[in-house]
């Protein structure tokens, strides 16, 4: 698969290089509205520069494009690639809005491409781990989950690009735009989320319009309750954790490792009153449980490269990649919903997938 990469920023840079690193995958053309960037990426790889997105849809030796533009834009960006008939890799979020977020949803719809939204540690082989001890119930009956991240970033950071810390193109602070890869394993792992109370506050930055910490609780349809904690206004910047219990076991990841497991044996039994995290099994279950972990430590850019994989897989093989624009979708309702939540004072529901013109 032959791609075009939109946007030689931060991002941009890794996805060029993961292309250009993964057989099956060449990087053809480096787009940006600024030469300068465009063009030294592009030389990097001995891809083409451009600072128009259309002179890269044109192009027949484009196949598929991999946008790494500020959020706000995405929605745009993918409705013309696939307009040109061009798969698409988009970065997280997928957009900021849930209107944009069912208009790439309506695109892909009448188009003959796909389409994934990063969310990288979804290929994480703790994440992969967790999801199938909750889908084959293991875990039991899940009763509660967290995603805490507790990151640093400068005021230094957010002035960085004019972009970062505003409503229109980050759509957020520290949940949406630092938090909602945590908070996308949650939703991966418990399911559909119902409601939300949030409250966000800008703490210990200035000059931003969103915010720098945020916190909500969340319910889900099987039942479990969930917490929420998303910071950019932690020094020195600690870790991204998510911890989830259910009444057969339990599991953290922290830092993307499996923390811990534990799972009980079936027909096992356990004494009435627990507690301090007893017989961790999490090392041999990722020797043995993970499909991912010898390939993904030997990959530099693991997750990500994992995530390029599943898609171009999912072209050849006409099946929908791991991570959907439905999927996306899901999470950045959960975002949207402890915005909502926090402006108003009140719970706030989770919206469902646009139905309108399915
Ligand atoms: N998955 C991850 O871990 C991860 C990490 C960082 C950023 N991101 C996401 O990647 C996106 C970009 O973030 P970044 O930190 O790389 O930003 P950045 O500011 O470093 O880079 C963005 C680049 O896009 C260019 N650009 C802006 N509008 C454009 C357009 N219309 N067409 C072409 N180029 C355009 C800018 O000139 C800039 O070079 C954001 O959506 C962010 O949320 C994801």
């Amino acid at each position: 698969m032959r791609f075009a990469v939109i946007g030689a920023g931060v991002i941009g840079t890794l996805h060029a290089e993961t292309i250009a690193h993964l057989p099956g995958a060449e990087l053809t053309a480096v787009v940006d509205v600024r030469p300068e960037p465009a063009r030294s990426l592009a030389a990097r790889y001995g891809a083409v520069a451009l600072t128009d997105l259309n002179e890269a849809l044109g192009r027949p030796e484009v196949d598929a494009v991999a946008i790494c533009t500020p959020s706000g834009h995405h929605a745009d960006l993918v409705q013309a690639a696939l307009a040109a008939d061009k798969h698409v890799v988009v970065e997280k979020p997928l957009d900021v809005s849930l209107e944009a977020a069912f208009r790439v949803a309506a695109a892909e719809r009448t188009s003959r491409r796909r389409v994934t939204v990063i969310s990288q540690h979804r290929f994480d082989p703790a994440s992969q781990v967790v999801f199938e001890a909750v889908r084959s119930g293991r875990l039991g009956n899940v009763t509660s989950g967290s995603a805490i991240v507790s990151w640093w970033r400068s005021q230094a950071y957010y002035d960085s690009a004019g972009w970062r810390g505003t409503w229109a193109l980050d759509g957020g602070g520290a949940l949406m735009n630092q938090s909602i890869h945590t908070v996308d394993l949650l939703v991966w792992f418990l399911g559909e989320p119902v409601e939300v109370f949030g409250w966000t506050g800008c703490l210990a930055h200035e000059r931003i319009e969103v915010e720098d910490t945020a916190v909500a609780t969340i319910r889900f349809a099987q039942g479990a309750l969930g917490v929420i904690q998303a910071t950019t206004a932690a020094h020195p910047g600690m870790n991204a954790r998510v911890q989830l219990h259910g009444d057969r076991g339990s599991a953290v990841i922290d830092d993307d490792r499996l923390a811990y497991f534990h799972a009980a044996q079936a027909g096992e039994s356990w004494p009435d009153v627990g507690a301090g995290s007893p017989d961790n099994q999490a090392d041999q279950l990722l020797k043995t449980d993970s499909p991912l972990a010898p390939r993904v430590a030997r990959l530099q850019h693991t997750s990500h490269t994992a995530q390029y994989e599943d898609f171009i897989s999912s072209v050849t093989n006409d099946r929908p990649p791991l991570v959907t624009v439905q999927e996306a979708t899901r999470t950045l309702a959960v975002v949207i919903a402890i915005y909502d939540s926090a402006r108003t004072g009140r719970p706030a529901t989770v919206a469902g997938p646009d139905t309108s013109n399915s």
